[in-house]
């Protein structure tokens, strides 16, 4: 039996666990038999002294076999594909990346998360759709990939319960945001939910977790090496979250801006990045493509609207209505307004982010319910032109005192100057 107090010292000072250590420490904690202030001094201390690329492998590899796991190669004898984003604001690219793949032949498997913060879930923007089910069995899950290609779902309570116990704790610890934790708890889920390969999408900027290219790339890094050591193949995107993905931020706008983009009339940031991914998951996929010839076919499918007949099917075998007019709309709709001429110098991510959170798009505590109407629409982004008194973005608020407030932050999260400023490309950099 290992002794908790011991391993805390021994990190605390600057030393090493062997693997069986770390796994009888996560293991324990998730079976109730650590207590929670030892696991909290144990996250602090990994806080400050960090984590080996070793350990980081053993605290992953722990959490995977906390809870069940799915092997999809053995269940449909074919490589299954899946992406995850570290978080920003109006991410709605998985909405538009499934689809594709899945018209493109290629098995679509995702466990997704709710919003955290002023960053948006996949979740909650699927539970807009009027019927749309995320709580699906894992065998559920694992049929509907099968015979349709496509499932996307709320994580199962049997899957990595480690995470769920260490989230929390990390949450309330200060203990978030450590480059080893963040990787083991993003990877020990994709690792578990079973697929072959992987596009993890680091968010980079003030609306992400990542704030430099530097620390993205080296949480990439480190996300690749224990994917390699897991036997997936990963390739890790980093882009640009200094602005909003797209321009709707908010659940069932975010829906929409999706639904546009795989009919080929999305925004260009929105549509770069969902044909990068499309074209990476497709190039580690069985079909033997290269990144060139499936970034070609992904299009083509937008073009000739097969992308958008598997959204409908997909939306449907889930209960969901895929018809647009179906999704809810809010009942107040303000325009924010330029104060002078220029040209859109920043559009911060982060201010819009939270002016969504406070109209009811995400949950300001565990336990509010999201209004899946509400949230902002950037009509004018970095580097484009304004002239005074035209619309830079809209609000749509359940009320007007709340759209009165959204409308101050979202105005101050633009700054207006009179040059155009450089363009920045939406992947900052690719490891692959
Ligand atoms: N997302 C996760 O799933 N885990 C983290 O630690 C951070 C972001």
């Amino acid at each position: 039996m290992i002794r908790p107090a011991e391993l805390i010292q021994r990190k605390r000072d600057g030393g090493e666990l062997e693997a069986g250590e770390l796994a009888e420490l996560v293991l324990g904690y998730t079976r109730g038999e650590v207590p929670d202030y030892q696991l909290a001094a144990f996250l602090m201390a990994v806080h400050f002294r960090g984590l080996s690329e070793a350990e980081t492998f053993a605290l992953t590899d722990a959490m995977v076999r906390s809870g069940e796991t799915i092997d999809f190669a053995a269940e449909l004898g074919r490589r299954v594909v899946d992406k995850h984003s570290t978080g920003g604001v109006g991410d709605k690219t998985t909405l538009a990346v499934g689809p594709i793949v899945a018209a493109c032949g290629v098995p679509f498997g995702k466990m997704s998360g709710r919003g955290l913060g002023h960053t948006g879930g996949t979740l909650d923007k699927l539970e807009s759709i009027p019927g749309f089910r995320v709580e699906l069995s894992t065998e559920q899950f694992v049929a509907q990939v099968r015979e349709l290609g496509l499932a996307i779902v709320g994580q199962t309570a049997d899957l990595v319960p480690a995470d769920k116990k260490l989230y929390a704790l990390r949450d309330v610890t200060a203990t978030v945001d450590n480059t080893s934790l963040i990787a083991a708890s993003i990877m020990s889920k994709k690792i578990a939910s079973g697929a072959n390969a992987i596009v993890l999408d680091v968010k980079v900027g003030d609306g992400a977790f990542m704030k430099t290219l530097a620390d993205a790339r080296v949480l990439g890094e480190a996300m690749r090496a224990l994917g390699g050591r897991a036997g997936r193949d990963v390739v890790c995107v980093l882009t640009d979250m200094d602005q909003p993905l797209g321009c709707a931020v908010g659940n069932a706008l975010e829906v929409r801006e999706a639904v546009s983009t795989l009919v080929g009339e999305g925004p260009p940031d929105l549509a770069e990045l969902v044909f990068d991914a499309a074209a990476h998951l497709l190039a580690l996929s069985d079909l033997g493509l290269d990144r060139v010839e499936a970034r070609r076919r992904a299009e083509r499918l937008v073009d000739d609207g097969p992308a958008a007949a598997a959204y409908r099917r997909w939306v449907r075998a889930q209960g969901g209505d895929p018809d647009e007019e179906a999704l809810p709309k809010a009942p107040v709709i303000h325009e924010v307004f330029a104060p002078d001429d220029g040209h859109v110098g920043r559009l911060a991510a982060l201010p819009v982010g939270l002016a969504a959170l406070h109209l009811g798009a995400g949950r300001r505590s565990k336990d509010d319910l999201v209004d899946h109407a509400v949230g902002v629409v950037c009509k004018r982004k970095r580097g484009d032109r304004v002239a005074r008194g035209e619309a830079l973005a809209e609000i749509h608020a359940r009320d007007e005192e709340t759209a009165r407030e959204a409308c101050e932050t979202v105005l101050a999260a633009y700054e207006l100057v009179d040059e155009p400023p450089p363009q920045q490309p939406i992947v900052l950099d690719t490891l692959a």
